[in-house]
């Protein structure tokens, strides 16, 4: 892993630790990513066990991978919210390459069990804290299915301005669908931290 992000791991919040995923949260990453409804607005669909070990290797070998070895095709850093013990779902920060390197995309997905408590604008929040904070970055976006409510409104929760609604830009299940992209820069994070 990058050596700087490997030292400020995990992170800690009021109610939650981020962490490097591990073999024993296969079963919990499967509880909500083998849910329809938690993948209705994500770009992959239901997956089973295979379809978990699959991408929870492809976090495992970006956590060890070292941004400096291919510059150009950015980074991305996905850990595991942990409560009390418990997966309960994963945040995102997916860095640019070339030069978009100072642009993150944050992004989240949680176990509807744990929803409405706030939890996910919490970890996200830490998140675009490590983008802002130690990873240098001027902008953090995240990209969603206008449809997806709830997770606009952690966008706002966190700050972020709806920027754009770009017309039906990709192709998914068979049907275009239309994105909603929020931002946020960084002296707009600054002055809410004072
Ligand atoms: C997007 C997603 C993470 C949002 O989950 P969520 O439970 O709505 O978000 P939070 O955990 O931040 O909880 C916020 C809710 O808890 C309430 N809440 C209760 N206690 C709270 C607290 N201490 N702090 C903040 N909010 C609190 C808020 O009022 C809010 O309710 P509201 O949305 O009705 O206003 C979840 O719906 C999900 O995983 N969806 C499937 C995956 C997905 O679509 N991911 C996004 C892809 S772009």
């Amino acid at each position: 892993m990058s050596a700087p992000v490997a030292a400020l791991l995990p992170l800690h919040t009021e109610r939650l630790v981020l962490r490097q995923v591990r073999d024993s949260d296969v079963d919990a990453v499967l509880g909500y990513c083998g849910d329809a409804d938690v993948t209705r607005y994500l770009p992959f669909g239901v997956l089973d066990r295979e379809g978990v070990l699959a991408r929870v290797q492809r976090w495992r070998d970006e956590l060890d991978r070292d941004p400096a070895d291919r510059p150009d095709d950015g980074w991305m850093l996905t850990l595991v919210v942990d409560l009390g013990g418990t997966a309960i779902g994963d945040v995102m920060l997916r860095l640019g390459g070339a030069e978009m390197r100072s642009v993150a995309e944050v992004g989240y997905v949680f176990a509807p069990s744990y929803g409405g408590r706030g939890l996910a604008t919490e970890a996200a929040r830490a998140m675009v804290d490590l983008a802002f904070t130690h990873l240098g970055c001027h902008r953090v976006q995240a990209q969603l299915d206008p449809r997806n409510l709830a997770s606009a409104r952690v966008c706002e929760r966190l700050g972020m301005t709806h920027e754009a609604h770009l017309r039906q830009d990709w192709f998914s299940g068979g049907t275009w669908s239309d994105t909603s992209v929020f931002g946020l820069l960084r002296d707009e994070w600054s002055a809410t931290q004072r």
